[in-house]
């Protein structure tokens, strides 16, 4: 298959100095997990996040989320990372300056060897108290009744952004320093219908970057981006990687 970069862009990359990537949950769909707006199989076309998804609901009915939470836990747990999580890995041993941001909270990035990594919507693997805020690593008590804080007894949460809920500030504040910095963003497998992320690409673009999109479909920032590359992250990362240093392993 003909490479979909530019040749221009290929000794860009080698050339880079700094590099951000963003990911969204079609980066892990080819390793089985679940996108969130996928009309068939999307996680918000079978649940309702007003139900799961917010402190109220946890409040109202722990159980039922603890529950769901627990499910996604396991899911991830029996899936590894794919080629797109190994092509970033690769990637960031290559490249001086690179930050991974990423939406997802399955931890397949850290699995997949990447080591720069921020989580702008947590972890699944964590839990924190629900009242204090404190986090809890690691994730404990999926079993059963959710886990109570072992400092104050109160409940513990998931440690994962809700609706409603702020990004942790110091994570906002590191990504949208290394979207403007970057010489080339890319945004790989997210809708782009999320702020606080979606706005990074943005970012990047005033900051002076090259921004190339990534994705099977049309999303909100294609026409803004400098390049806009329908295809399954899997593929293209791994073509990228092959491409721009044919001797990595
Ligand atoms: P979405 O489900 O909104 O979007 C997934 C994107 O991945 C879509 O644009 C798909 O076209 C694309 N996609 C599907 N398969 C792909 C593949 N193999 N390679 C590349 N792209 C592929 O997921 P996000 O954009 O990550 O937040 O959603 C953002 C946030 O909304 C999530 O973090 C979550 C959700 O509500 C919270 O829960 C706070």
């Amino acid at each position: 298959m003909p490479s979909p970069f530019p040749p221009q862009l290929i000794q860009a990359l080698r050339n880079a100095r700094s590099v951000t990537v963003l990911t969204g949950a079609g980066i892990s769909s080819e390793s089985g997990v679940p996108t969130f707006r996928d009309p068939q199989a999307g996680l918000w076309s079978r649940f309702r996040p007003e139900d799961l998804a917010n402190a109220a609901a946890f409040r109202r009915n722990p159980q039922l989320v603890w529950d769901w939470y627990a499910w996604r836990r396991s899911l991830v747990a029996d899936v590894a990372p794919n080629v797109g999580h190994l092509a970033l890995a690769k990637l960031e041993a290559r490249v001086p300056e690179f930050t991974l941001l990423t939406q997802n909270v399955d931890g397949l990035h850290s699995r997949a060897g990447s080591r720069n990594v921020i989580e702008l919507h947590g972890s699944l693997m964590r839990n924190r108290c629900l009242d204090e805020n404190v986090v809890v690593e690691p994730a404990a008590g999926d079993e059963g009744r959710p886990p109570k804080c072992p400092r104050c007894g109160g409940l513990l949460r998931p440690d994962v952004v809700w609706f409603g809920d702020p990004l942790a500030p110091a994570a906002l504040t590191a990504a949208q320093e290394a979207a403007v910095r970057c010489q080339l963003f890319f945004s790989v497998g997210t809708s782009s219908m999320v702020n606080p992320a979606a706005q990074l690409p943005m970012l990047a673009l005033q900051g002076g970057a090259t921004v190339i999109e990534i994705n099977p479909e049309p999303t909100r920032i294609s026409d803004a981006v400098h390049l806009s590359v329908r295809g399954a992250a899997g593929a293209v990362l791994s073509g990228l990687v092959m491409v721009a240093w044919p001797d990595a392993v």
